[in-house]
C-alpha cells in the first residue's frame, strides 16, 4: 500500500467514524422518533394555516416568522446573493455563446478565450460553483438559523468566506480563459486556486455548524438534515477530487465522474431539497404529507447516491464490478426520489390555489417536480442498454440541465424571490418582472429539453448505425442544436430580468409601504 492509498484509506476511516458518532448521538437524541408533528417545526408555535409569501402583491410581510437579522448578516445575505446572480449572468451569457458555436463554428474565433473549449469550461464552472453553490450557500445562511431559531453566529467569517469564493471563482473563470486548467472536467479551476476555495468553504461552513451546535430547538426538521449533511459530503468530495497528482489514468477519470456526479447528487440537491422543504410548506401553511418518509428520503440518498457516477464511465476500461455497482445504485435511487416526490407533490397539487397566488411557489415546485423527472431520466440513462444510445451524444447535456437548471436553479430562484423582501423588508421593485421570468426560463428550458433529448437520441440511433455515415450523425443535429440556442437565449433574457428586480431592490431604500404583520388567511385566497 503506498502512502496515497494509506492517507485516503485513514482520510475515509476518519470521515466513517465521524459519521458513526453523528449516528450515535441522532439515535441518543431521538431524532429519529418523529411524529408529524415535528413537521409542523416550522410554522409559527407548531400551528400552520395561513398562507405565506413575502413576495405577495398584497404587500404585507409578515415579520411573525422572521428571526431579527442584525446589519452584519443582512451585508452578507446581500453580498452573496449580489455576486452569485452577477456569476449567474455571466455564466448564461458564456453558454449562450457556447451553444451558438455549434451550429455557427466560425463565429468568435479569433482568440483563443473565445473558443468553444474554453466558453463551455467557463460557463460550466459559473453556474456551478458561482451561481448554484454560492447562491445555495447564501440561502442557507438565512434558513438554518431560521429553522435553528437562533441567530446566525460569526457573521463576519461567513462574509470573509463569501470574498474568498467569490475569489476564488473570479481566479478560477480567468485561469481557465487563459487555458491554465487542472484538465478534468469539473475539476478544471487549477488545485492552487481550489486551496482558496477550500479556505473559503471552511469561512462558509464554520458560522453553519456553530449556530447549529447553539440551536434554540431539540428537533433537526429535514431541510437542516439535507443543509448540514452536505456541509460534510462536499468539503470531502472536493477534498479528494482535487488532491494533486493523487490519481492518474483509469483512476482518475473514476474519481473524476465519482466527484462530478456527487457535485449534483451530495450537494446540489441537498440544497435544493433542503430549500423546498422549507419553502414548499411554509408558503402553503400547511405541512408536508408525510414527515417520516422526508427522513427516509434522506437517509436513501445518503446510502445510494455517493457511488452512482461511475455510470459515466459504462463501456470504459473500469472493472465491470464497478459500474454495475454504479449501475444498480442509481437504480435505486427511485427511493429516496419517490419519497420526496409523494411528500411534496402531494402538497402542492392539493393545494393548486397557491401555485396561481405565489410566483416563488410557482417556481419552487416546479423545480422540485423536475428533481422526480431528473432523478427517474437518470436511473433510467444509467441502463446499460439506453447508455449505449444516449452516451456521448447531447441527450446527457438536456438530462444535465434538467437537474442542474430545471430543479436547483428554478428552486433558487423561487428561493430568492421569497427571502429577499423579508430580509430587506421591502418589496420587490418590478413584481411584474416575476411572472415574465418564470415563463421565459420555463418556455425557454422547455425548448431547451425537448431539442436535445429528441436530437441527442437520434444522434446516439446515427452513430451506432454502421451503415451510416458519421458525418451524418452531426449533420442531423443541427436543427436540434439551433433550437437550443433560443431556448438558452430566453432562459438568458428570463436572467437579465431577474438580475435588475434583484440589483433594483438591493439599491432601494424605501421601507416595506404596508407591513400588516400578518400572514394572509388561506381562505382569502381562494382556498378550498
Ligand atoms: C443556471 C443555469 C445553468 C446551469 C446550472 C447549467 C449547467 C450546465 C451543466 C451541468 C453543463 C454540463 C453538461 C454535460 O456535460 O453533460 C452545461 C453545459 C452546457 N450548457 Fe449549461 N447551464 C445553465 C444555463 C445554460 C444556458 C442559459 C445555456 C444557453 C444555451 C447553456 C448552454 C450550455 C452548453 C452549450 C453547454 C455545453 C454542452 C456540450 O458540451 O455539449 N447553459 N451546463
Amino acid at each position: 500500500m503506498n502512502l496515497t492509498i494509506g492517507t485516503l484509506l485513514a482520510f475515509s476511516f476518519a470521515v466513517s467514524l465521524i459519521a458513526l458518532a453523528a449516528l450515535i448521538w441522532a439515535i441518543s437524541r431521538k431524532q429519529f422518533q418523529v411524529t408529524q408533528k415535528d413537521a409542523m417545526s416550522i410554522f409559527d408555535n407548531g400551528k400552520p394555516g395561513t398562507f405565506d409569501d413575502p413576495s405577495h402583491p398584497s404587500g404585507r410581510l409578515r415579520e411573525a416568522t422572521t428571526l431579527p437579522l442584525s446589519p452584519a448578516v443582512r451585508r452578507l445575505l446581500v453580498l452573496g446573493f449580489s455576486t452569485a446572480v452577477f456569476w449567474l449572468l455571466l455564466g448564461s451569457v458564456f453558454g449562450v455563446i457556447a451553444s451558438y458555436k455549434m451550429h455557427l463554428p466560425d463565429w468568435l474565433n479569433q482568440a483563443a478565450p473565445l473558443t468553444f473549449g474554453r466558453m463551455r469550461t467557463m460557463h460550466l464552472n459559473l453556474v456551478i460553483y458561482g451561481w448554484l453553490s454560492l447562491g445555495g450557500i447564501t440561502t442557507a445562511m438565512w434558513l438554518v438559523p431560521t429553522l435553528f431559531k437562533t441567530p446566525l453566529r460569526k457573521a463576519g467569517m461567513a462574509t470573509l468566506g463569501v470574498v474568498l469564493w467569490n475569489l476564488g471563482v473570479a481566479g478560477g473563470v480567468i485561469a481557465i480563459g487563459s487555458g491554465w486548467t487542472d484538465g478534468m472536467e469539473w475539476l478544471e479551476i487549477p488545485w492552487q486556486l481550489d486551496i482558496l476555495l477550500a479556505v473559503a468553504g471552511a469561512c462558509l461552513a464554520i458560522p453553519l455548524v456553530v449556530t447549529a451546535a447553539h440551536r434554540q430547538v431539540e428537533h433537526i426538521y429535514v431541510s437542516a438534515w439535507y443543509y448540514m449533511a452536505g456541509l460534510v459530503w462536499f468539503p470531502s468530495l472536493f477534498f479528494l477530487a482535487n488532491l494533486p497528482s493523487t490519481h492518474s489514468g483509469v483512476q482518475a477519470a473514476t474519481v473524476n465522474w465519482w466527484f462530478a456526479h456527487n457535485v449534483l447528487g451530495l450537494w446540489l440537491t441537498p440544497l435544493g431539497l433542503g430549500a423546498a422543504y422549507y419553502f414548499i410548506p411554509k408558503i402553503i401553511g400547511k405541512p408536508i404529507f408525510s414527515y417520516r418518509l422526508s427522513l427516509l428520503g434522506f437517509w436513501a440518498l445518503a446510502l445510494f447516491y455517493s457511488q452512482v457516477g461511475i455510470h459515466h464511465l459504462i463501456g470504459g476500461p473500469v472493472p465491470t464490478w464497478l459500474v454495475t455497482l454504479s449501475v444498480v445504485q442509481s437504480v435505486m435511487m427511485v427511493v429516496p426520489v419517490l419519497a420526496v416526490a409523494i411528500n411534496q407533490h402531494v402538497l402542492w397539487l392539493g393545494n393548486f390555489w397557491a401555485m396561481r397566488e405565489s410566483l416563488p411557489l410557482r417556481f419552487i415546485a416546479t423545480g422540485a417536480l423536475m428533481y422526480t423527472f431528473a432523478s427517474l431520466q437518470g436511473s433510467m440513462e444509467a441502463v446499460r442498454a439506453v447508455n449505449t444510445v444516449t452516451h456521448f451524444t447531447h441527450y446527457t447535456v438536456g438530462h444535465a440541465h434538467l437537474g442542474a437548471y430545471a430543479f436547483v436553479a428554478l428552486v433558487l430562484f423561487g428561493a430568492v424571490y421569497y427571502m429577499m423582501p423579508r430580509i430587506l423588508n421591502r418589496p420587490w421593485p418590478f413584481p411584474k418582472l416575476i411572472s415574465v421570468h418564470f415563463w421565459l426560463v420555463f418556455i425557454g428550458f422547455a425548448i431547451y429539453f425537448i431539442a436535445l433529448t429528441l436530437g441527442g437520441w437520434l444522434q446516439g440511433l446515427a452513430m451506432m448505425d454502421a451503415s451510416r455515415d458519421w458525418l451524418e450523425s452531426m449533420e442531423l443535429t443541427i436543427p436540434y442544436l439551433q433550437a437550443r440556442s433560443v431556448g438558452g437565449t430566453l432562459m438568458t433574457l428570463g436572467h437579465l430580468l431577474f438580475a435588475v428586480n434583484v440589483y433594483a431592490l438591493f439599491a432601494g431604500k424605501q421601507p416595506a409601504t404596508a407591513n400588516a404583520g400578518n400572514a394572509i388567511p388561506a381562505t382569502d385566497l381562494g382556498a378550498r
